[in-house]
This record gives structure tokens, C-alpha cells and sequence, in this order.
């Protein structure tokens, strides 16, 4: 009696319920959570923390409704079946895109001298590798076009992100009112038209600046990046915060042959990448360059 109640026990514990259950719609059941912790590792990097129960939750039930699926179950088998339209709404759901414009704001000054420093350049290329929304590739053209004082400098920007839905709204380049309410009279009024009738709260971010931005889906963990360097710079912020060390040691690893010898690393504000001395070291306030001469 005893070792079946032990064993009952022991599968409770696996298949426990997540709290707040009770006011659930569907089940949740904490080896669900599990699987879909390493899914989302295995495919993107991102490392959830057990805190992300509800938050996974939430966003997967959406993807159950609009499948017309009655479990968690169901909804990992149609994964497991391969189905690469929902492996996608998957990945998407799972992403945290917060961003907005000018973020960490000493970044792009920065930018701008670099730029303008290469400007006998032939050609010069920045990445913007987990571009969101677009409201940081839209900052660094932003950024390049006030260096070198006109619509069309000589930059190209290729700005990439795994999440496929933020791509394509930041390809639109429509942002609301409330998104802009940091930039000055004088930035909207050069960078962005404003919307008309029932767009009147939105703005839209110039053709000049939509052009010098290539947008594409890269996932940073896949083992081979479909693209060539050298880039003069990386932009790669936070998002490494989503990684454990080994993977962002690995993005790191795959950033250094596409960084132009004189180039410059962008990380977020709470990311260092002193793990990876080998290959980096800081230049100044979370801007690294190669560690050795090139
Ligand atoms: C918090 S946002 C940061 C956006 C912007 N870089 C910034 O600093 O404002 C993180 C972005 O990283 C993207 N991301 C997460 N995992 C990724 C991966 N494996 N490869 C490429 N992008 C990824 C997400 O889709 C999301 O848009």
C-alpha cells in the first residue's frame, strides 16, 4: 500500500498542475510546461525560467483556440507531426519583443561617428540582429542619416530576427503616436509622415529610411547564417539575456568573422560578454570590438 501511494505520489509530482489552474480553460500540466521549456530551447535558445509558467500559458492557449484543440497534448502533437506553419506561430508566440526607439540612447551617437569615420568607404553594412518591431534598425538609419546629413548615405542595413510577425510590422514601419512620444518635433517631422484620417495617431517612418533596410528571418541559434560580412557593425541587444552562456558563446563565436576588423558589438544594457574575452573586449559602456587585431 505504502509504495503505490509513494508512486502516486511521484506521478503528481510530474504531472502536477501549474498554480492557478483552477481558472483555466485547459489543462497545463507542469510535464507540458517541461517539453515545451526544452522545444523552445532546442529551436531558439530562449531559456524559460519556471516564473514563465503563466506567460507560457497564455500564449499557447491562443494558438490552441485558433487550432481548435482541446489539450496541451494535441497541440505538441501537431508539432511533433512537423507541422512548419505552426512550429512558427509557435516560435512567435514564445518571443519577448520589447523594444522602442532610441533605446539606450549613447548607442547610436556612437554610431553615427563610426559611420561617418568610414565614410570613404565604398559601401558600408550594419546588422541589426534582433531587429523586433523595427524600431532599432529604424534608429540606426536614423542615426546614419543625421552623421552623414542626408536621406541616402552610403549604408545598407540588414535587420533580422527569428519572430516572423514582428518582421512583417516592422517592414510596414507604422508606428502609434504613443510609440513616438520620445522622438523631438524635429525627428518626426524629417523621419516620419503622419498618418491622415483614421490613421491620425499613427505615423509612418519614411521610404528614404525603409530603403536602406533589408528585413529577414534569421534564427541566431541555427548553425550556418545565410549572409556575408563584413559588417561595420553588429547590433546584437538584448537578446543574448534570453541564452544560457554557451549559446551566446556560440552567436559570439559566429559574430567574430562577420565583424569588419575596426568593427564595433552592440550589447544591451544588462549584457556582457566578458565570458567571451577570446573573441571580444570592451571599447566603452556595453560596446565591445575584437580582441585581437584582425
Ligand atoms: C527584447 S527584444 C529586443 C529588441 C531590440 N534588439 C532591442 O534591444 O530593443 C528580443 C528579440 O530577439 C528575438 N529573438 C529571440 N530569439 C532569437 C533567436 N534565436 N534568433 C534571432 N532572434 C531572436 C525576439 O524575437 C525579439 O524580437
Amino acid at each position: 500500500m505504502g509504495s503505490v501511494l509513494k508512486k502516486i505520489r511521484v506521478i503528481n509530482m510530474i504531472d502536477e498542475k501549474v498554480p492557478e489552474s483552477s481558472t483555466r480553460e485547459y489543462d497545463f500540466t507542469q510535464q507540458e510546461f517541461e517539453k515545451i521549456k526544452k522545444i523552445i530551447y532546442d529551436r531558439a535558445g530562449i531559456s524559460l525560467s519556471s516564473s514563465k509558467q503563466n506567460m507560457v500559458y497564455s500564449r499557447l492557449a491562443r494558438r490552441l483556440r485558433a487550432n481548435n484543440l482541446t489539450t496541451f497534448k494535441d497541440y505538441l502533437d501537431l508539432l511533433e507531426r512537423g507541422d512548419e506553419k505552426e512550429w512558427e506561430e509557435f516560435t512567435n508566440s514564445l518571443t519577448t519583443n520589447l523594444t522602442s526607439f532610441f533605446r539606450e540612447a549613447h548607442h547610436f551617437p556612437l554610431l553615427g561617428k563610426h559611420v561617418e569615420q568610414r565614410s570613404g568607404q565604398q559601401r558600408i553594412t550594419l546588422w541589426c540582429s534582433a531587429a523586433s518591431t523595427g524600431e532599432e534598425p529604424y534608429s540606426m538609419a536614423m542615426a546614419v542619416m543625421k552623421a552623414f546629413n542626408t536621406l541616402t548615405p552610403p549604408v545598407r542595413i540588414l535587420a533580422t530576427d527569428i519572430d516572423t510577425k514582428v518582421l512583417a510590422q516592422a517592414e510596414q514601419g507604422i508606428y502609434n503616436m504613443e510609440r513616438l512620444k520620445d522622438l523631438s518635433p524635429e525627428m518626426l517631422k524629417r523621419f516620419f509622415l503622419k498618418g491622415s484620417g483614421l490613421q491620425t495617431n499613427s505615423a509612418r517612418i519614411r521610404q528614404e529610411v525603409r530603403n536602406m533596410i533589408t528585413f529577414r528571418q534569421l534564427n541566431l541559434l541555427d548553425e550556418r547564417w545565410p549572409i556575408r560580412g563584413p559588417f561595420d557593425a553588429i547590433f546584437c541587444r538584448n537578446v543574448m539575456i534570453y541564452f544560457d552562456k554557451p549559446t551566446q558563446y556560440k552567436i559570439l563565436k559566429g559574430f567574430s568573422p562577420l565583424l569588419a576588423p575596426d568593427g564595433l558589438l552592440f550589447a544591451g544594457h544588462s549584457e556582457s560578454f566578458q565570458h567571451a574575452a577570446d573573441l571580444f573586449k570592451l571599447r566603452e559602456k556595453t560596446v565591445y570590438e575584437h580582441a585581437k587585431k584582425q
